[in-house]
């Protein structure tokens, strides 16, 4: 309803997801549009991903913009990029003497992928959260940035189905699907074996634990020993091993890392 109203697009991504952290049906819904991703969480992300993933956004015409919102990195050059993008629309309103023209951006994101803290970064205000609870506004927010531009804020909604298992699991990692409607033990398995395929060595360094097992749960099991995961009788208690691989993996307590690359998809 509200792309109509608006001069681009902004997808705001997690960098180390992505494609999972898109919404699929944003492609159909804003064809046409100016488009820009935000690729952020760079400082959580592997820096060769984030190249790549840049990269492969560029090739298809999206204009690009790598940010760490936490800290701030990347978020003062928004503007720049937007007007960047917009130069030929821009230059046509100058040759019709309309320099005044607000541009105005509307801003997607799925839950926790620093939506909100890009938004108050990139304004330079303290507190905008689009929430889905009683009392806050779930309709329409414009964000002023400057002069000439302005955002509108939208709530970052989950879609319900996901095709791709993969896509579902990924989500979860990051931390967008709410944990009490997950397998967590399930999930550091996962977590595990890519990790062990695709950042060896990353485990052993942090658990002190040997990689050659051949099981993720030989590893969850090693890992939890190491830790002190046991329940009362002396047993492994994996659930508890298994929320702190998770833990170490969102907080970046396992160093950089990126879940999926281009060629993958
Ligand atoms: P959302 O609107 O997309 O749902 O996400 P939000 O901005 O609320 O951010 C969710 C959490 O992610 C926040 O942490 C926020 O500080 C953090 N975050 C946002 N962008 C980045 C980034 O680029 N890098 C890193 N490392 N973290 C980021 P929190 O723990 O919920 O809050 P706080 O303790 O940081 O205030």
């Amino acid at each position: 309803e509200q792309i109509k109203n608006v001069d681009a697009v902004c997808e705001i991504l997690d960098a180390r997801i992505p494609v999972s952290s898109r919404n699929p049906d944003v492609d159909e819904l804003t064809a046409g549009k100016p488009r820009m991703v935000v690729l952020n969480r760079v400082d959580q992300a592997d820096p060769e991903g984030t190249k790549r993933w840049a990269e492969h956004f560029r090739a298809k015409g999206y204009a690009v913009l790598e940010s760490d919102a936490k800290s701030g990195v990347g978020t003062a050059k928004f503007a720049g990029a937007v007007r960047e993008l917009l130069a030929d629309k821009l230059r046509a309103y100058a040759e019709k003497g309309m320099t005044g023209r607000v541009v105005r951006v509307m801003i997607l994101g799925i839950p926790n992928v620093g939506k909100s803290t890009f938004i108050n970064k990139v304004a330079g205000r303290k507190t905008a959260k689009t929430e889905d609870r009683p009392g806050v506004t779930r309709s329409k927010q414009w964000v002023p940035i400057d002069r000439n531009l302005e955002l509108l804020d939208t709530p970052g909604i989950l879609w319900p189905k996901f095709d791709d298992q993969m896509v579902g699991l990924r989500l979860a990692l990051i931390g967008s699907i709410k944990d009490e409607i997950l397998n967590i033990d399930e999930l550091s398995l996962e977590l595990i074996s890519y990790l062990k395929e695709n950042y060896a060595g990353t485990l052993a360094a942090r658990y002190e634990v040997e990689e050659t097992v051949e099981r993720p749960v030989e590893l969850l099991e090693a890992i939890a020993q190491k830790r002190g995961c046991v329940q009362r009788g002396n047993e492994i208690d994996y659930s508890k091993a298994a929320a702190l691989v998770i833990d170490d993996f969102r907080s970046g307590r396992l160093g950089r890392i990126t879940l999926e690359l281009p060629e993958a998809e």
